[in-house]
């Protein structure tokens, strides 16, 4: 099964893609989450993308097709992957179309994840996470069990993302609207769009997308 996570920053898609995975086996594709990887190592796509992802904005799409284009190739893809975070345009949603057909797969579900965006900018910047195994975690949403400590790993130590300020969220949700957004009639219209209540609490958000899945 393949689909896609849709909704703006902060809406929940990383959190529901780890559980997908999980769960059914699938891979989590991020584009964030390369895209972060890609500048921690410095790289000449990281360097470029740094400034651009700190203001909010997106990257070009050069970029995000060509990086998407040779992820999906690899053969853990095969059983069936979350795409989070991609696409992001039209342009990415048309190249995605092709390299799909090209490659004889097709597009199960596109979920698309309603969330207020007074919730995200709070969602946003209580956002963490464990600095050694990645686990997400939230100030108030999703504390972990002992204060302090990874519920995964063990850890104690843990790391916020640059772009999730106040200011940084306000041009991310404005990048959203403008761009993102018209991805909706564009699935809609091609009968895979299903929506989900990303108001919802974490363990009701995933029946909901259970749900979708589950219709076939
Ligand atoms: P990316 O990393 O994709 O960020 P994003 O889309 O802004 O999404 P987030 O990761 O912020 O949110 P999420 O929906 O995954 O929410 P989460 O589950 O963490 O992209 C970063 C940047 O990279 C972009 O701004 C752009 O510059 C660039 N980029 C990436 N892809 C690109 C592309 N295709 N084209 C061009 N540029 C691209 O949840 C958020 C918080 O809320 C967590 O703390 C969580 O615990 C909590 N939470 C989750 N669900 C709930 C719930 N139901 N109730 C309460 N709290 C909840």
């Amino acid at each position: 099964m393949n689909l896609i996570l849709l909704g703006p920053p902060g809406a929940g898609k990383g959190t529901q893609a780890k559980r997908l995975e999980d769960g059914r086996g699938l891979v989590q594709l991020s584009t964030g989450d390369m895209l972060r990887a890609a500048v921690a190592s410095g790289s000449e796509v990281g360097n470029q993308a740094k400034a651009i992802m700190e203001r909010g904005e997106l990257v070009s799409d050069d970029i995000m097709i060509a990086m998407i284009k040779d992820r999906i190739q690899q053969p853990d893809c095969a059983n069936g992957f979350i795409l989070d975070g991609f696409p992001r345009t039209t342009a990415q949603a048309e190249a995605l179309d092709v390299m799909l057909a090209d490659m004889g797969l097709a597009l199960d579900h596109v979920v698309e994840m309603k969330v207020d965006d007074t919730a995200l900018v709070e969602r946003i910047t209580g956002r963490y996470s464990c600095a050694k195994c990645g686990a997400g975690y939230h100030d108030e949403f999703q504390k972990p069990a002992k204060e302090g400590i990874c519920d995964s790993c063990g850890s104690s130590e843990f790391s916020r993302r640059k772009d999730d300020n106040a200011e940084t969220v306000t041009s991310r949700l404005a990048s959203y609207h403008t761009q993102t957004a018209p991805l909706l009639p564009y699935y809609d219209g091609k009968g895979v769009l299903a929506g989900v209540d990303g108001m919802a609490e974490i363990d009701e958000v995933t029946r909901q997308i259970e749900a979708v899945l589950e219709e076939g």
